[in-house]
Parts: structure tokens; sequence; C-alpha cells
């Protein structure tokens, strides 16, 4: 555990040649990725406007406050730090919202991920290793979804993360500037050090909320439809613990710093769990009873949502550590346990 904490900004810990700028270090996958950066002996420098992130989770370097959509913010930081490469994870992430709200969204991430890139175009930072999703898919045509299953986002959040690789397209065509999409499944787990977990304010997660049913901090949990042509009725998810995520990243930054060209990957275990079977292992792993709550089917929700993650497997050589659903419920009910009470006390 390398704790690096310093007001003045300077690198207290072991001095590292490389620093990576990761917007959004202070969130929850980002966080999980300073402490992987820092562990493969690079210095994360986490930008992030605390709009949704926590100062007590950039631990593993300094945190510069700011906002991706400052081109002059992030020129002065840029500037300071030096940074070989960006990992980009500042952007919202609540489906709904995006639906009720879509210039939110797209001023967020899609005009905030402009500036960033023609600031990093301008001091010359050619690597870039970004957050995508696999909501840029919409409804599934097949399963498990690869990654040139085509690509129709059904909400204006998945759209936003398009767009966002199209413009990294056209910036490798254009500047040279290469850059990892990683499309994401459902990220969930926490830190197995305890040093960090999720902390979502509202949170909408279904881990989360589960455990949170399951200690009384809520009344319970709602199914969102038991109607589903699936095994059990209810929806089946792909769950990615978020320190395998956070592997995957550095190891994607590797590949650049090597040459690599720009790609997509997926990020999954390839294997889904109904909302039933993950109220039920959360029962096993908390001892504890879930109390359950019926709702309608959500619009927009596909009844399966499975990843093939075999590309980053082959390609990078990923191998998820935490990929059985009881490590990876068991490490969000320690964190839960430990530090689920102060979800939401700072920005
Ligand atoms: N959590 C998941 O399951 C999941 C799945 C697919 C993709 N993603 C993507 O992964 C990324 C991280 O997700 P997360 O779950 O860690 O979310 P998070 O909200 O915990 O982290 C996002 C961070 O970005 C910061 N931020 C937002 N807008 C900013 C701005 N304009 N300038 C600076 N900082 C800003 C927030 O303060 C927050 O700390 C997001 O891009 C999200 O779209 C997440």
């Amino acid at each position: 555990m390398s704790h690096y904490i310093n007001e003045a900004g300077i690198n207290e810990g072991v001095p590292s040649m490389k620093t990576v700028l990761v917007t959004g270090g202070a969130g929850y996958i980002g966080s999980h990725a300073c402490k992987a950066l820092a562990a493969a002996g690079y210095t994360p420098v986490a930008y992030d406007n605390l709009v949704h992130g926590h100062r007590q989770a950039v631990q593993w370097g300094p945190l510069e406050q700011g906002d991706i959509t400052d081109r002059a913010r992030l020129d002065i930081v840029i500037t300071q730090w030096q940074p070989v490469a960006v990992m980009h994870f500042a952007a919202y992430a609540y489906v709904g919202e995006s639906v009720s709200n879509p210039g939110k969204y797209y001023r967020n991430n899609v005009a905030g991920s402009l500036t960033l890139l023609e600031a990093m175009r301008d001091h010359g930072i050619d690597k870039l290793v970004f957050s995508s999703t696999c909501a840029t898919y919409g409804t599934p045509r097949s399963l498990p979804l690869a990654e040139d299953h085509p690509q129709f986002p059904i909400n204006p959040y998945g759209a936003s993360k398009l767009m966002i690789e199209r413009m990294l397209s056209d910036f490798d065509a254009a500047h040279a500037l290469r850059s990892a999409s990683l499309r994401y499944f459902n990220a969930a787990g926490a830190d197995p050090d305890g040093d960090i977990g999720e902390m979502h304010d509202p949170e909408t997660h279904l881990i989360p909320l589960v455990l949170d049913a399951a200690c009384g901090q809520r009344a319970d949990v709602t199914v969102f439809g038991t109607d589903y042509e699936t095994r059990d009725g209810t929806c089946i998810r792909d769950y990615i613990h978020v320190s395998d995520l956070a592997d995957a990243h550095v190891l994607a930054l590797q590949a650049l710093e090597n040459g690599a060209g720009t790609n997509a990957y997926n990020l999954g275990n390839g294997r889904g769990f109904s909302v039933r079977e993950v109220i039920d292992c959360a029962s096993k792993v908390t001892g504890r009873p879930v109390p359950v709550a019926f709702g309608e089917r959500r619009a927009g929700d596909p009844p399966v949502l499975v990843g093939d993650a075999s590309r980053i497997r082959r390609e990078l050589g990923w191998q998820p550590r935490h990929d059985a659903i009881e490590s990876i419920i068991g490490s969000a009910w320690r964190w839960h346990q430990a530090f689920g009470s102060r979800a939401g006390q700072d920005a």
C-alpha cells in the first residue's frame, strides 16, 4: 500500500518517472485504477471536479481538482505534471438521468472529452485509455456481445460514449493519438485490501443496493420485472470486479506504450447472473435476509447483457482474478460494513 497524500501536490511516495493523468480519479473505478497504476510503477494524478468523486479515495498520487470542460485548468495541470498518458474515467453515468436531461450528458461527456482530447493533442500526449461501456451496443442482437456487434445505443448516455469512441478514432487518424476504449459490463466489488470501494450518490447499482437492504439501510431492493424470458424471469447481467477492471487499464496502457494501435475491448466475465441470483448470493454472503419489492420492467432494460471478453484475454493477456460472484459480492460487503455508512458524506 503506497499511501500518498500531500496537499502541496509533491510526490512523497517512491519517485516515478511516469505520470498518468486520471480524469475521474476520485470516483469508483478511477480510484481503483490509480491504485493499480501505482502498483505498476506510475504516478497517478487524479483530475476530478469532485461532483461525484470522493477526496478520500485519492490515495496513490496527488488530487488536482478541475473539470474536463475547463481547458485552462487542464493546461496548467498537464504542464505541471507532464503525463505520458491519460486514463479517462470522468463522465456522468446515470442512464435514466441521461434520458431526462440529455444536454447534461452531451456537454459533460462529449464536449468535456473533446476539450480533453484537444488539450492532449496540443501538449503532445498521444495515449489514452477510455472508459466506454456495453451501453454503446444497445439491445443485443446476439449473445455474448463481441466487440464487432453493431453499436446502436438506446439512451443518451450510451450515445455520448459512442460519440467519444468515434472522436478517438478520428483523433488517431488526424493526430496519431492512440487509444484503447474499454467497454465495461457491470463494474462491482471493492478493493480486496479494503482501501476503497463503491460510494455512488445516488446509488443505482444492484449489488450496493442489495447490501443496503441486507443491513437495513434501505427498506428493500426493487426487482424491476420478473417476467423476462430468462431462467428465473429477472434480468441477467455480467459483473466484473473493479480491481480486474483496473488491471485491464494498466495492461491497455502498457500496450499503447509498446506501440499498440487504437482498439476497443470488452470487459466482462462472460457469465451472467440474474437479479434473483445476485440477491440469493448476497443473502448467503451476508448471512442476512434481503427484503425485496417487485416493480414493473424499466424501459430500455434488455433481458440479458453478457460480454465476450476473449479479445482482451488473447491480445493483452488479461486474466480476471476475482471473477466468482461470491468474491465480488464478498469484497463489496466487507467494504460496505467498514465504510458504507460514509457514502455521500463528502463531495
Ligand atoms: N460503474 C459501472 O458499472 C460502469 C460501467 C460502464 C462504464 N462506466 C464508466 O466508467 C467511468 C467511471 O464510472 P464510475 O462508476 O467510477 O463513476 P463515478 O461517478 O464514481 O466516477 C466518475 C468521476 O468523474 C468525475 N467527473 C464527472 N464529471 C467530471 C468533469 N466534468 N470533470 C472532472 N471530473 C468529473 C466525478 O466526480 C467522479 O469522481 C465513467 O466514465 C462511466 O461512464 C462505468
